[in-house]
């Protein structure tokens, strides 16, 4: 599984990265997924980020 964020719909509220900062980390105010595979330790919490953010920036896939 691979995680985006479509940089266009993100209003860098910030929850994926304090949720799960080793996929999602802030990169001038919008948030930036790992380009790697999700390692199996952080599924839960990189849906748990998806989950969370108010304007359905992530996807997971
Ligand atoms: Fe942006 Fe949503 Fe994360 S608004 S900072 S992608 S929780």
């Amino acid at each position: 599984m691979k995680a985006f964020v479509d940089e266009n719909v993100c209003i860098g509220c910030e929850l994926c990265a304090g949720i799960c900062p080793e996929v999602f980390s802030m990169d001038d105010g919008i948030s930036v997924a790992i380009t790697e595979e999700i390692a199996s330790d952080d599924e839960i919490a990189a849906n748990d980020a998806m989950d969370s953010c108010p304007v359905n920036a992530i996807t997971i896939d």
